[in-house]
């Protein structure tokens, strides 16, 4: 199949190159937007990430271009407008796990950073100031940690945590996992675990009910100086609620890997441009906010699986076999 990928970055291409394949694929290192959706024009299939612009407009500029298949490299399909997938025909394709682990293992990484103040310890070390005031973290063993969201990266997270370093896991999810409650972790209401969690994790989709799930009235109800982690995606949170909080000392810090309004920044070199999003400067402001540039996905093991399971939906639909990854407008 002739495949338009977008948003190329060497390491995608490296690892759609390093496999045996049939499909043809030009690799084009344009994010898809509405200015560059003609590129896709008279290719079968396209290939999208997760900061591509997949709303009305390029979903039906991509139907008319002659495209039949969306393969998308990503788990998350919050940026797609399946309203439009539905008028248009065009098929929807995904990779919904390729390493919960990269996610997990990432979580708990930013948590130890905020918790243990890693990233102004090592700039201090390496600018000769060995003074430790201001460093002192605290142990997880015996804290609460509250996961929203126990699907795949949740309960790896919460395994993690509970088995690694024996914090008190509690956990709120609309479907509880049978086998978070055989580890013993407890399922409680949203606002129990605002309330309760020492550290929060992040792990649910970003969906109409998870929107701002975190926001000014939530940041009320937390345990004073909690620690918040978001792996999931940016608007799980409200970025002005939680500056609020970190201003007042509710949320102690915070470590991010998405955030609300990444769209027109991840993904790309912009340190000779000029910051102009005044809410992403105040949170690189905050010694106590660890932010990292939706990464937490980005180990070898998931880069492969991303690229055998993106190789084999595109085979899925070309051939006409069920495709178990396909996503309706109903997802
Ligand atoms: P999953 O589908 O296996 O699990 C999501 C869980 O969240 C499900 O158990 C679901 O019932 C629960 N959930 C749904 N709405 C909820 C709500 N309002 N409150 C609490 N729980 C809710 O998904 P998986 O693979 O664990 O991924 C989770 C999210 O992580 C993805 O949707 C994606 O947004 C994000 N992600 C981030 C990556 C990164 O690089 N930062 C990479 C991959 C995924």
């Amino acid at each position: 199949m002739k495949v338009a990928l977008f948003s190329t970055k060497p390491y995608d291409r490296e690892s759609f190159e390093a496999i045996d394949h049939t499909h043809e694929i030009d690799f084009f290192p344009q994010r898809l937007t509405e200015e560059s959706v003609h590129l896709a024009r008279g290719y079968p299939a396209v290939c999208a990430f997760a900061n591509d612009v997949l709303g009305a407009p390029v979903i039906h500029a991509l139907a008319e271009g002659g495209t039949e298949v969306l393969a998308l490299r990503c788990a998350g399909c919050n940026h797609v407008d399946f309203d439009a997938v539905e008028e248009t025909g065009l098929r929807v394709v995904n990779v919904p796990a390729y390493s919960p682990n990269a996610v997990a293992e990432h979580a708990v990484g930013l948590m130890q950073a905020v918790n243990r103040h890693l990233p102004r310890a090592v700039a201090q070390v390496r600018m000769g100031n060995y003074a430790l005031h201001g460093l002192a973290g605290m142990d997880v063993i015996g804290k609460t940690v509250g996961v929203v969201g126990t699907g795949k990266i949740g309960t790896v997270f919460a395994r993690i945590l509970k088995q690694g370093f024996g914090a008190e896991v509690i956990a709120h999810d609309p479907y509880p996992n049978e086998s978070c409650r055989e580890m013993g972790i407890e399922y409680v209401s949203i606002e129990n675990l605002f309330e309760r969690s020492d550290i929060i994790s992040l792990h649910c989709p970003l969906t109409e009910a998870s929107h701002h799930l975190i926001d000014a009235d939530a940041v009320a109800r937390l345990k004073p100086g909690v620690l918040i982690v978001n792996t999931s995606r940016g608007a799980v949170i409200d970025t002005q609620a939680a500056i609020d909080g970190l201003k007042s000392g509710r949320i102690g810090g915070l470590g991010l890997d998405v955030y609300e309004h990444e769209g027109p920044l991840f993904f790309e070199d912009r340190s000779d441009e000029l910051l102009t999003d005044d809410q992403f400067a105040r949170l690189l402001a905050f010694q106590n906010v660890v932010i990292t540039g939706h990464q937490a996905f980005l180990t070898r093991e998931a880069l492969d699986q991303i690229a055998k399971q993106t190789l084999e939906n595109l085979t899925c639909i070309e051939t006409g076999t069920a495709c178990e990854r396909e996503l309706t407008p109903a997802t």
